[in-house]
């Protein structure tokens, strides 16, 4: 079994970027306990970020060649705007979990729509970088379900 951990613009600035709202947990930090947790469970997890959208589109493709089980993805602000990052998810055939660190719905207008949300099974928002674990976790149930 393995999950791909992904994430998008501005999150390898996490822990220096408005630690007020992100906290002051580096997203290295976060990768490593996700690692943790999945070495425990005999989960193989693969970590990317990127900033550019289309090396996002292309890491959900590489998934499927790949055959992953299934991706935690954390788009950022291509949350909101991104049909390019919807259609990706729509051209493989693997679950997403869908992922906020902030509660999106308690910020700007233009964080409270997800151009992604209905292409997953689920979204966690606004637990702060706890919501890793929390997707993590329901990944693994989902799987269960699943098989
Ligand atoms: C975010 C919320 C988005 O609105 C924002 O653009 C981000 C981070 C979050 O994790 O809270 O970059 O996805």
């Amino acid at each position: 079994t393995t999950f791909l951990l992904l994430n998008g613009p501005n999150l390898n600035r996490l822990g220096l970027r408005e630690p007020g709202v992100y906290g002051k947990v580096t997203l290295e930090q976060v990768e490593q306990r996700i690692s943790m947790l999945a070495d425990a469970e005999g989960i193989e997890l693969v970590a990317k970020q990127s900033n550019h959208e289309g090396e996002l589109i292309d890491a959900i493709h590489q998934a499927a060649q790949q055959q992953w089980d299934g991706i935690i993805f954390n788009p950022a602000a291509y949350t909101h705007t991104s049909y390019a990052l919807r259609d990706a998810i729509l051209s493989v055939d693997i679950p997403v979990i869908e992922l906020h660190i902030s509660n999106v719905h308690a910020r700007e207008a233009f964080r409270h729509h997800s151009v992604i949300s209905s292409v997953t099974i689920g979204q966690i928002v606004g637990f702060g970088v706890f919501g890793y674990e929390l997707a993590f976790q329901a990944m693994i149930e989902h799987l269960k379900g699943e098989n």
